[in-house]
């Protein structure tokens, strides 16, 4: 149904709706967007508009008639969060998606950049994992919740393909990483937490540091800088009803991560693996061909992103939201 539709440069002139725009992938993309010139750049804070509130997406879409929307908004936590909130993780995330799409599908708008997650894939995925896996298998019963709103956003993307004949597209990232980060205990990712513990240590002049797990998992992490500029590479170059996995393609094991972000913070000490604390899957790595052959490559390599990101948390320190 979207025949005839050929991927062209956006217009730097249009109005572009980020629905997100104070989140790490949101501030990335409103970074990346206004660096290319693009002038109509529009967001909101959730305490002005709530997503969840369908009338209020519907009025704000409307009073603004966005051309293009990238949908970045989302209820997102570490194990700890998804485990303990399954029940707001999929109603939060699927009203927020089914208003903005709906919304969005009213006003006609001519691209749309669904965000969603690796977590969409099942857990026991053939590495790399290819986007053709998606609903082959069981999910991770961790983040199931999260994961199945993400997959009905997906579904929506290509329902609307189908039924209106609008060229939106998904597309899901691998771990990111980078500024704007959510570097609290409780809440947040592996990096960011390697980050704050390696940090802390450095300042404090411990001897070591024990992280939890043997170290030997293997993980692809990706500079949100990079995620940004992928999502608009796809804006601009990508057309299908599939989702595109974003990542580097290449994958470390956490004890080498955790040894670049020893190197960056300039912590002297010993690492020690808690092996008595679980591993979690051995490896996950998405397979980013489909990405290569749509023209995109990463180009911030791991020490030199991790480097930056220590800076910008030394320099946020005071002001970093703590998200649980
Ligand atoms: N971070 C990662 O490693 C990662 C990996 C893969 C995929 N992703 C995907 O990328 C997307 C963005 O993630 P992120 O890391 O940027 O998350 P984030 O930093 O937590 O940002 C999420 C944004 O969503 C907004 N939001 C949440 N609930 C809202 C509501 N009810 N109404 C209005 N706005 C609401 C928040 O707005 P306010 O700040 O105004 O409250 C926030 O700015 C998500 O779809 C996520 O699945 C992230």
């Amino acid at each position: 149904m979207t025949d005839g539709f050929t991927p062209q440069p956006l217009d730097r002139e249009a109005t572009t709706y980020i629905a997100g725009h104070r989140g790490m992938v949101g501030s990335a993309i409103w970074r990346a967007m206004e660096g290319r010139g693009h002038r109509s750049l529009v967001g909101a804070a959730s305490s002005d508009l709530d997503l969840t509130d369908r009338g209020a997406v519907f009025d704000f879409m409307a009073q603004h008639k966005p051309r293009y929307v990238v949908l970045a908004a989302a209820k997102v936590g570490g194990i700890l969060a998804n485990n303990t909130y399954p029940h707001d993780f999929l109603s939060k995330n699927l009203q927020i998606q089914v208003n903005v799409m709906d919304a969005a599908l009213e006003q006609g708008v001519e691209r749309l950049l669904f965000l969603g997650s690796s977590c969409i894939y099942p857990k026991l995925a053939e590495q790399p994992i290819h986007e053709d896996s998606l609903l082959t298998g069981h999910l991770e019963p961790t983040n199931d919740a999260y994961a199945i709103a993400k997959i009905a956003g997906i579904l929506q993307v290509q329902a609307t393909r189908r039924q209106h004949g609008l060229p939106w597209i998904s597309a899901m990232p691998t771990n990111l990483y980078g500024p704007g980060d959510n570097f609290s205990p409780t809440g947040s990712h592996v990096l960011p937490a390697l980050i704050r513990r390696y940090d802390e240590a450095q300042r404090d002049e411990l001897d070591s540091v024990t992280n939890w797990g043997s170290g030997t998992p293997r993980r692809e992490f990706l500079h949100v800088d990079d995620m940004a500029d992928a999502c608009l590479h796809l804006l601009e170059h990508y057309d299908g009803p599939q989702q595109v996995n974003v990542g580097t393609g290449k994958d470390a094991t956490i004890a080498e991560i955790a040894g670049l972000v020893a190197e960056a913070t300039g912590f002297q000490g010993e690492t020690h693996w808690d092996t008595s604390k679980p591993d979690g899957t051995p490896q996950k790595l998405l397979d980013v061909s489909k990405l290569a052959e749509a023209g995109w490559t990463s180009r911030i390599g791991l020490r030199e992103g991790l480097a930056a990101t220590v800076e910008w948390y030394r320099e946020h320190g005071d002001s970093l939201r703590e998200v649980g």
